[in-house]
């Protein structure tokens, strides 16, 4: 969206992006009337920018409804082959046809219920790209790690397998997820929200550039509320945040999307 040569000088030229990811629940049925709900909800949303990550079947009721609104679609995963004999397997070509324009690379629930690995996750993260959507790597160290120090050197090791041979042009946002704040109840605080972010936008600069650390979104995930969104994303460099449950609920989604800072 900017040029590098925009970006000079400038910080916080970031869009906020509010995602919420709905994991396996809203069969088509229901996601056609919730999305529905969410666009009479969100139609006068401007200066943010909300996306709605479905189970791959409710994908296309949900382009139909949110057609023609602000309001955009992305897959919770994919397959990095574009077609072929891969039983059970969707790709990013599929995904862009059906109306998305993102999708989650590296969820937490895939690397561990899944099996996805770092390559894995890299793979997934180039085929995205290559299907024209953004893809949103998501990072973030077990309770273990964090207890034992590692924070850093977990979040960091992930994110550069996964972008090892991007191109510093490339479109993408980053999510910090805590292993430990998914669907626990147990959020970060801001304090280790903003410190991961930071580490995390340095990478950037010394991986790619300041321009690329200056435009690109890091979102915050994990156990998100309407009561804790606030504070969120008041921190420095937290540009998003990534919702799961608090996301299935059209009034606390509509607060989350309403943050307030300041
Ligand atoms: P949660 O999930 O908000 O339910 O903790 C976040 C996520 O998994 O992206």
């Amino acid at each position: 969206m900017h040029s590098d040569d925009a970006n000079q000088g400038t910080v916080d030229k970031r869009t906020p992006l509010i995602a919420g990811n709905w994991k396996m629940y809203l069969a088509p049925t229901r996601a056609r009337a919730f999305a529905i709900e969410l666009r009479t909800r969100l139609n006068d949303v401007r200066d943010r920018e909300v996306a709605v990550f479905p189970p791959f079947v409710s994908i296309p009721a949900v382009a139909e409804e949110l057609e023609r609104t602000p309001i955009r679609i992305g897959g919770q995963d994919l397959y990095w082959q574009n077609e072929g004999a891969y039983t059970g397997a969707v790709s990013a070509s599929f995904l862009a046809d059906a109306g998305c324009s993102y999708v989650l690379v590296g969820h937490s629930e895939r690397r561990t219920v899944f099996g996805d690995d770092d390559q894995a996750v890299g793979r997934k993260f180039q085929a995205a790209r290559a299907a024209g959507l953004v893809p949103v790597l998501c990072c973030g160290e077990s309770l273990a790690e964090r207890e034992a120090g590692r924070t850093a050197d977990v979040v960091r090791a992930q994110v550069e397998t996964a972008l090892a041979g991007c191109p510093a042009d490339a479109d993408f946002v980053l999510a910090y997820e805590p292993v430990w704040a998914i669907g626990t109840g147990r959020t970060a605080t801001p304090a280790q929200a903003a410190e991961v972010h930071a580490l995390l936008r340095d990478w950037l600069k010394t991986r790619f550039s300041a321009a690329v650390a200056a435009r690109t979104r890091i979102l915050y995930g994990g156990s998100v509320k309407a009561d804790n969104v606030d504070e969120l994303m008041a921190q420095d460099g937290v540009d998003g945040v990534l919702v799961g449950g608090a996301s299935l609920k059209a009034d606390s989604f509509e607060r989350i999307v309403r943050f307030r800072t300041g």
